[in-house]
């Protein structure tokens, strides 16, 4: 029967090698994190990200080209949208309280209504097909881009899926409280 290997000690290149990198990972977290949690902070005590349920004045499937149909972020438990995208005052990250669902092709977009200039609810100008903000004039396209300024970004997107049924989306959001 062999006799047991004896236990090589720990090389000094070895265990310097380990402490090293313990060290700069440690770093890299301790710089990092606090920069992570600047660009997406944890909702405050008593707060959470969730879908959020909407209901549509129209069924999905049942949208025309260049239909428009707003929603409401529900006031009962409180809650807002997340934006995704576009940027100025519609930076990813910050909250919308209403959207516009948007057949535009054979695509349904979803957006904040909040004008990227200043955050003025935009509506639908019927005649032109555009979405036009009524503070500052700025003027979107149907897919969101901008067809005129002030504002400088697009809408923002709202990250939805399907709901229960054709007249509900789940959009992300955050409960803001009871
Ligand atoms: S807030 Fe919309 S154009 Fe200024």
């Amino acid at each position: 029967m062999a006799a047991p290997e004896a236990a090589r000690p720990i090389q000094r290149r070895t265990f310097l090698a380990w402490y090293m990198a313990g060290l700069m990972t440690a770093t890299v977290l301790a710089v990092v994190a606090p920069i992570l949690v600047f660009i997406w902070p944890p909702p405050a005590r008593g707060q959470r990200f969730a879908p959020i349920d909407v209901s549509l004045d129209k069924p999905l499937d049942q949208m025309q080209d260049g239909d428009v149909t707003r929603f409401d972020a529900p006031t009962q438990p409180d809650s807002a949208f997340v934006m995704q995208d576009g940027g100025g005052d519609n930076a990813p990250g910050k909250l919308a309280f209403s959207g516009l669902a948007i057949k535009n092709g054979d695509k349904v977009n979803v957006f904040a209504i909040n004008c990227s200039h200043l955050g003025c609810s935009v509506a639908l100008n019927k005649d032109a097909k555009t979405l036009d903000c009524p503070c500052h004039g700025s003027r979107f396209r149907l897919d969101g881009t901008v067809q005129h300024g002030p504002a400088a970004y697009p809408l923002s997107h709202l990250k939805w899926q399907p709901g229960d049924n054709p007249t509900t989306l789940k959009i992300d959001g955050i409960i803001l409280g009871t």
